[in-house]
């Protein structure tokens, strides 16, 4: 506790007014965070919003209400992803009347679709004043007086700390937005299926600094200017695999050739023998 209340004062200190993000709810660098574990469900939730206005929805604390993000017709459950795993994933909601009537204000632009990712796999940890990050999902289209259309392919881009150490399996940030170009017209009542890509990036470089007093590498997780969208650990297997591919090819071209060879002999032989 003291240590960590050090790292605070050392961070708040040191730098001109620079802090940690994301704190938890009380301010302090979230030391403490029961990592996720690779392929693990990762469930979230979104901010609640009225029709009307796209204003969030408060309790009588006057805390924001946060509420599951619309169930997937192919789970029945709300749309989760498994933590580190490249996927493809479709998630056919249902437009309720009040969903159709959030997406015109989503599109639009009045509101964004706001919800957020834990940073501790522990139960609640958000509602026990875990530290979280936000994760928007951009939807676009067009509105209409009497529809929507709708850009259903959406690429969901996480960034997570830059190595495997399991013990930091966390987010650096996360957000979601619509890259197809065709839309899907929707009335109320009606289904779309969102077809999302979820890419993981963990192989990050930052030049920040690292420490007792800190979950992960702090710094700017940038995108290289030319970079493989994809893991590290699938970027060696496709080198072992084109490895393994070429030792193949060589194994075959020297088989011919030894059988080339052997036919080749008793020819020879035959044409002495001539
Ligand atoms: C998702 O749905 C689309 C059609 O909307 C289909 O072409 C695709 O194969 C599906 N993908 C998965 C991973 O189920
Ligand atoms: C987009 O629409 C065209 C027809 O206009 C169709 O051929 C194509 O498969 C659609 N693509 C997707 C990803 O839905």
């Amino acid at each position: 506790m003291l240590l960590r209340s050090l790292g605070v004062l050392a961070l708040a200190t040191s730098s001109c007014a620079l802090q940690w993000f994301p704190v938890n709810s009380k301010g302090e660098i979230p030391l403490e965070i029961e990592p996720f574990e690779k392929g693990q469900e990762v469930q979230f939730d979104c901010i609640q919003r009225n029709i009307d206005n796209g204003e969030h929805k408060f309790d009588q604390q006057n805390k924001i209400i946060y509420g599951p993000f619309p169930k997937c017709k192919e789970t029945s459950k709300p749309f989760s992803f498994a933590y580190g795993v490249n996927q493809d994933i479709n998630c056919t909601i249902e437009f309720s009347d009040e969903l159709y009537h959030l997406f015109q204000l989503y599109i639009h632009e009045d509101a964004p679709f706001s919800c957020r990712l834990p940073l501790s796999s522990e139960m609640l940890s958000i509602e026990k004043g875990g530290a979280y990050i936000p994760f928007t999902f951009n939807f676009r289209g067009e509105i209409s007086e009497s529809h929507l259309d709708i850009d259903s392919s959406m690429n969901v881009l996480i960034t997570k700390p830059s190595n495997d150490l399991a013990e930091q399996y966390t987010f650096i940030s996360a957000v979601a937005f619509g890259s197809g170009t065709n839309t899907t017209r929707i009335v109320i009542g009606e289904e779309l299926t969102l077809n999302f890509a979820i890419r993981w990036f963990d192989s990050l470089s930052v030049k920040g600094k690292t420490g007792y007093d800190l979950p992960y590498d702090d710094g700017f997780y940038k995108f290289p200017m030319s970079f493989i969208p994809m893991s590290y650990t699938v970027f060696y297997s496709y080198i072992s695999l084109t490895s393994v591919v070429t030792a193949l090819m060589t194994l075959l071209i020297t088989y011919k050739w030894v059988n080339q060879k052997r036919r080749y002999m008793p020819l020879d032989n035959e044409s002495k023998q001539d």
